[in-house]
């Protein structure tokens, strides 16, 4: 059998007409989609308002997340909490999630580096991310980092260019509006010279998005 039969992505677990966020959370633990799920503790699914303005995809769990079951409760989620409240983005106006949901890491002693996930797990986990976008339905999807970019938008994308301002594009629900911007954990790696002004940027990027809500 070919790699790619072995690992038949997440669509056969994703429930047919499922309601609501909560019916996808439900299903979500049983996913085999691909070969992440059996080293991870458990699936991280979503968090936040499934009525959301805005839904910010993040890259993958890490270590505290996967320890916790809950998206951006590490310091990269600690940062972004702190970039969103200065944006003045309230919790109840957002929904947040992982273009990738089980955590992919590499053992090291007793610790768990973060490796990042390959091409093919996105495209494996995809089937979650496109139906919860169909349930929230929000005004501007918010893609935090690489991954998650190019996870909706396709691989050209790059941060640098099409950050900080609204992509439009035609999905299965009509044309919406993405949001490119960098990831917490970017910030948190920059340099500490530069790392305030990488902060700072963040936090502008998603006061741009409270500007774009209606
Ligand atoms: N980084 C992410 O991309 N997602 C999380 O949930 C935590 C850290
Ligand atoms: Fe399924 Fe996504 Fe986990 Fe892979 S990473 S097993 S596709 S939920």
């Amino acid at each position: 059998m070919t790699e790619q039969l072995e690992r038949p992505g997440a669509q056969e677990w994703v429930p047919e007409h499922p309601d609501s966020i909560d019916a996808l959370r439900a299903a979500a633990p049983a996913c085999r989609g691909c070969e992440l799920w059996e080293p991870a503790t458990q699936v991280v699914f979503s968090a936040g308002n499934s009525h959301a303005d805005v839904a910010l995809v993040g890259e993958q769990p890490g270590d505290a997340e996967d320890t916790r079951g809950i998206p951006f409760v590490g310091p990269a989620g600690q940062l972004l909490q702190r970039a969103l409240e200065e944006a003045g983005l309230a919790r109840d106006r957002v929904y947040v999630t992982n273009a990738v949901k089980h955590f992919r890491f590499t053992p090291r002693g007793n610790r768990r580096i973060h490796a990042t996930p390959e091409t093919s797990h996105v495209a494996a986990c995809r089937p979650w991310l496109a139906e919860e976008l169909r349930l929230v339905d929000p005004q501007v999807v918010v893609l935090l980092g690489a991954t998650a970019a190019k996870a909706l938008l396709g691989p050209s994308v790059r941060i640098g260019k099409d950050r900080g301002h609204p992509i439009e594009r035609e999905t299965s629900q009509g044309v919406r509006t993405f949001f490119v911007t960098t990831h917490p954990s970017a910030v948190l790696r920059t340099p500490e010279d530069a790392r305030d002004a990488a902060y700072a940027a963040l936090v502008e990027d998603l006061r741009t998005v409270v500007g774009l809500l209606t």
